[in-house]
């Protein structure tokens, strides 16, 4: 088929890759549907590609609606993040459920079908992101014959020069809204411009909110040029002016940081100059504090992170000797799981991560918790060495998993429980097929965590215990 042939009246059976959908033509050629076909809908497609078993197409428009899309209140906007938001919450459930069981298919039946827990819900699916990156831009095309200079919101899918306003973020809290909606309002007034990624000029770049649950502490980041002509001590002073102002309309905001970001990459990074208030947040997570630095990773969904780890915590023996925490980012399992162990090890790469697991175990008079900087596969290496065996084992590796090296030296601790907590499905499947080979173990439960509503995000906790001894 032709390149751009529109074809209509095709059906959406299910989602495949996370967001594309799949139907079929009448001689049973598949069709593999992107931006934003719903199950059930009918729908008419653009073709891009012709592939020798398939069709590669986008969705043009909704003839039929699935019965699972649901009228939005009027100010809920759906950008790139939020593109589920359409889709009944129950369903999203289901269709994050799906996806996880039929990543588990290969493994065949290693992994029975009683081992599946129910998907946990978030009880909270607005307002629960405790982070949000806004972006400045401008909106040129001569094409189009558009030319606005001013845009403030996401990025259009899978582009790095388009924004698309925000009016409301509804993954965002009321307050992250009402700061966000000041600081829109101040901006078209600043003389300041946006950055252009195209042309790498333009001053305004990020905005980032960050508001803890359960303090209600706030931080505001302000990314920019320095080296922009029209940042001059004037336009500082007068964003300085403005911060203040700012605080003292929104009392819970505790951190106030400019991000001089003069680089070619448009993304949150540079020099952080704390300009108003603490240097830090603090949030909480099952009784415990953590500080949060601008550049600090913590999860985004704070709640439904307590959940996560409650599950993590479930899974580990009541009381132990050594508990591993491999990719460990700030240490936050590491550091739930300290009292029941005499001693717990995290391993994370990141220098910064390391630096604020050690400061949050000291806030939290955790001792037994050893931190170490370096990557899970070396580490691991010279750990099995020592001949020392870990009670329990917890990895939470980032998107595309586990480096191939670590699994060797992972069996070889031969932990009696292994818990793996992944953000992908695929690359969990694919480690499991690795630690299951050997034979030492097997798989006892996988709870999906739904830790992003309306968004196709899944996170899954898996229980591995040592089969044999
Ligand atoms: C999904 S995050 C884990 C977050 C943490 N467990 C939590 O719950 O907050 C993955 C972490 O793995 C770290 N990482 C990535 N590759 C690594 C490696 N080879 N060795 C150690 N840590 C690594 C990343 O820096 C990141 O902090």
């Amino acid at each position: 088929m032709k390149k751009d042939t529109i074809v209509s009246n095709l059906l959406v059976e299910k989602l495949v890759f996370w967001w594309s959908g799949l139907a079929h033509l009448p001689d049973g050629k598949s069709v593999i549907i992107s931006g934003g076909a719903v199950p059930e809908s009918v729908v008419s497609v653009r073709v891009l590609r012709s592939k020798k078993n398939h069709i590669e197409a986008q969705l043009v428009e909704v003839e039929k609606p699935s019965p699972h899309v649901r009228e939005l209140p009027d100010h809920w906007q759906v950008y790139g993040g939020c593109r589920w938001l359409p889709i009944a919450y129950d369903r999203q459930l289901q269709y994050k459920s799906d996806q996880v069981r039929e990543a588990f298919r290969p493994l065949g039946d290693r992994v029975s079908d009683t081992v599946f827990r129910p998907i946990v819900a978030c009880e909270r699916t607005e307002g629960y992101r405790n982070k949000v990156e806004f972006s400045y831009g401008k909106y040129i095309s001569a094409k189009e014959d558009v030319h606005e200079e001013y845009r403030f919101g996401f990025h259009v899918p899978a582009s790095y020069d388009r924004i698309i306003d925000c009016t409301y973020c509804v993954l965002a809290d009321d307050e992250t809204n009402a700061i966000f909606r000041a600081v829109d309002t101040w901006s078209r007034t600043s003389g300041l411009s946006t950055y252009d990624p195209r042309a790498q000029e333009g001053c305004l770049r990020h905005l980032v909110i960050r508001c803890a649950h359960h303090t209600r502490e706030t931080m505001v980041v302000m990314s920019l040029r320095t080296d922009a002509p029209e940042w001059t001590p004037e336009t500082e002073q007068s964003l300085l002016v403005f911060f203040q102002e700012l605080r003292a309309r929104h009392p819970d905001i505790a951190s106030c940081y400019l991000l001089e970001n003069n680089g070619k990459a448009d993304i949150v990074h540079g020099e952080f100059r704390l300009v108003s208030g603490a240097p830090t947040i603090t949030e909480e997570l099952l009784g415990l504090r953590f500080r949060i630095r601008p550049q600090s990773f913590f999860q985004v969904n704070t709640l439904q992170a307590e959940r996560l780890y409650s599950i993590v915590r479930e899974f580990a023996p009541a009381r132990g000797g050594l508990a591993l925490d491999l990719y460990a980012g700030t240490s936050t399992i590491g550091s739930v799981l300290a009292d029941r162990f005499e001693r717990v090890v995290s391993v994370e790469i990141n220098a910064s991560a390391c630096e604020d697991a050690r400061e949050n175990a000291t806030l939290n008079n955790i001792t037994n918790l050893e931190m170490v900087c370096a990557p899970v596969e070396k580490y691991l290496q010279q750990y099995t060495d020592s001949g020392e065996r870990a009670d329990f084992l917890v990895v939470d590796p980032p998107r595309d998993g586990m480096h191939p090296d670590a699994i060797a030296p992972i069996l070889a601790f031969q932990a009696g429980v292994i818990v793996y907590v992944s953000c992908n499905p695929s690359t969990l499947a694919r480690d499991l097929d690795r630690l299951l080979e050997s034979g030492i173990y097997r798989i006892t439960d996988v709870v999906p965590v739904d830790m992003f509503p309306h968004t196709h995000h899944i996170e899954t906790v898996v229980r591995l215990i040592k089969a044999t001894k």
